[in-house]
Order: structure tokens, then sequence, then C-alpha cells
């Protein structure tokens, strides 16, 4: 018998977009509506690079989300020149529970990125000691590799000799796409994990491509084909306790995606836990939904798991065509959609 509600811990998000400014105040309200906390990606323009940037931008998330319990998770953006000095600063900070690695160019404002992970050694050797996870943006970046070969490549020839060199250094693989990443993931140690998203579950690259060009379904890495789509979807089947909730939620104006030269992101956390709650269903894997969103993640990370419960509801409802961002729009995933599961 399907069921018509479902009441779970309430989740957290283990990689979110929260930008800035008055993008800041327009989007932070619907995670917090949803999450208890959320792992808080730093790539703003300038980059959040040193702990002292970050407790600036922790309290303009928390003026954005006044009023809520939510606990933004700060991250620190690793660059060629991140001292071991700034690592042992972040774990006594308390709120920094990451530092991310974005290959310099593989993304939106990784400019200042790593240009040869070899440079972070040292930094890298103090992360692995004091516990502090990497956070990977897992693609390769020379301008020969075919952008759908770019995870993959990346686990041969960074992320296997990194993790040979640091084999104690706790990872997570963020926003898999490809079946090359769910099975390394799953074949390593208990200290790599991996996030997924509502769209690499969802979708596979036809979705890009659908009767034209979407550029609402262009986030990076990009879609990848259906074999690795399935792969994914295997894995939340599974229920192993290695790969949890990460929504990616990027927010960009509708004019930046819908340009000559659109931007890579999707904002999906107008409904995050609805989506993934409908995907979980559609697979028959309703039941393993908590430990996904609610679970393995605070397991991974060596926090609480969270106390109180969230709802939802088996009602259908239609995502709006947007949401204000600032002075701008923004389409939000499966805009004008109706989904089937609402936040009570
Ligand atoms: C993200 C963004 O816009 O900040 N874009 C995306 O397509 N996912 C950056 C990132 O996580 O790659
Ligand atoms: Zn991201």
């Amino acid at each position: 018998m399907s069921k018509t509600q479902i009441t779970i811990t309430q989740p957290d998000d283990w990689h979110l977009h929260l930008r800035d400014g008055e993008a800041l105040t327009s989007i932070a309200p619907f995670t917090a509506k949803q999450f208890a906390r959320a792992i808080v990606m730093p790539n703003l323009n300038p980059p959040v690079t040193t702990v002292v940037q970050a407790v600036e931008y922790l309290d303009r998330i928390l003026a954005a989300v006044q009023g809520t319990d939510f606990e933004p998770l700060m991250t620190l953006y690793l660059t060629d020149n991140t001292r071991p000095d700034e690592i042992i600063a972040a774990r006594k900070s308390c709120f920094i529970k990451g530092v991310k690695l974005y290959p310099s160019g593989a993304t939106t404002n990784s400019d200042a990125g790593v240009t040869d992970i070899r440079l972070c050694d040292k930094t890298l050797e103090k992360m692995q000691e004091v516990g502090l996870p990497l956070l990977i943006h897992g693609e390769a970046t020379a301008p020969d590799i075919d952008v759908f070969d770019r995870e993959k490549v990346f686990i041969e020839t960074t992320l296997q000799p990194l993790m040979q060199r640091f084999p104690e250094l706790k990872v997570v693989f963020e926003h898999i796409t490809t079946k090359e990443a769910a099975d390394f993931v799953t074949e390593s140690t208990a200290n790599i994990a991996a996030t997924i998203t509502p769209q690499h579950l969802l979708f596979n690259r036809n979705a890009m491509f659908q009767g034209g060009l979407r550029p609402h379904h262009y986030c990076l890495p990009v879609l990848k084909r259906d074999t690795h789509q399935q792969a994914l979807l295997a894995v939340i089947r599974s229920g192993n306790a290695k790969f949890f909730l990460g929504t990616d939620s990027a927010p960009h104006a509708k004019s930046k995606k819908e340009s000559a030269c659109g931007c890579a992101g999707i904002f999906s956390a107008h409904a995050a836990i609805e989506i993934y709650a409908s995907i979980f269903e559609q697979q028959d894997a309703l039941d393993n939904l908590e430990a996904f969103a609610s679970f393995n993640g605070p397991d991974f990370y060596g926090l609480p798991r969270n106390s109180r419960t969230i709802t939802l509801k088996k009602q259908e409802w239609q995502i709006p065509e947007s949401y204000p961002l600032g002075s701008e729009t923004l389409v939000p995933f499966l805009a004008g959609q109706t989904i089937n599961w609402k936040l009570a």
C-alpha cells in the first residue's frame, strides 16, 4: 500500500550555494524552511578563503534566516596558497566543517581554485591530522578532456593518487554524476562519502536537449547519459550509508541562464526535500529517504543527528514558474511542473 504521509528526522543539505547580498536574502529562507543545517559553499566572488571571511559570511547568512533555527555549516575555499595555519584556525572555530576543492576553472567562481593539488599537500596533511573533511568538486579541467569524461578522468588522475597520499583524509566527493564515481565511493574505505543532487537522480543528458536547448537543466558536473543516472538510482535503492543528500542548489538570475553563454547551476532549494521524496517513492525506496536525508550526512561529519522531525504529505502542488532573486528573476528546478509530495 502506498504511503500518504511520512514523518522523518529533519534533514540537512550537505551541499548548498547561498550566494550573498540580496540574492542571499531571497533564497536562504527556502532552505531554512526545510533543513536544519546546510554545508554552505564558499565560491563567492571573491571566495571565502579565510576563517575571518567565513565568520563574516556566517553573520550575513544568519541575518537572512533571522527568526529560524537554521544552522549554516561553513566551508573554506582551498587555494594553492591556503596555509596549514588556516586549517588549525578553521578547526578551532567550530563552525567550519570542511574545505572545498575547486580545480581551477572547473565551475562558477573557480578561477581562484587549485591549479595542482600537490601544491596543497602540507595543508591536506594538516586536514588529515585534525579531521577536517575535504569537499571535492571532482572534475578534471584540462581543455582537451571531453566534458562528459571529466569526473571519470578526475578519479583516475587526481582522486586515486590523493587517497594514496592521504589514506586517512576525510573526503566528500560532491555531486557525483557517474557510475565510476558511485563505484569508487562504494569500494573505498569509510572515510570517503558522496553527495547526490536531485537533478542527477531525476534526469540524464537528454533533458538538456529536449526539443531545444534547456538552460535550466544545465549544471556542473553536467548531466550524464542514462546508464550513469541508473547507477545513481541504484545507489539510493541500496541504502548505502556512504551517500547522502546534497542539493547543489545554485541559483543564477534568469537572464544569466537564458543567455548566449549561460551559467551552470540549478536552483532546487524551493522544493528540495519534496523532490527527493518523489524520487525515492518512484524508486520504491521511500524507506531509505530518512537515512539519506537525515542520518548519513551527520554520521559522516561526526555531528549529532537532528532531533526534530518534518512531515511530508502526498499532495499534488505546482511549482511556480519563477521566484524573485533580489531585483532579478529566478527560474526554479521543475518550474511549472506538478509534484506529489508537500512539506506539511
Ligand atoms: C555551482 C554554482 O553556480 O555556484 N554551479 C553548478 O552548476 N553546480 C558551482 C558548482 O557547484 O559547481
Ligand atoms: Zn555546488
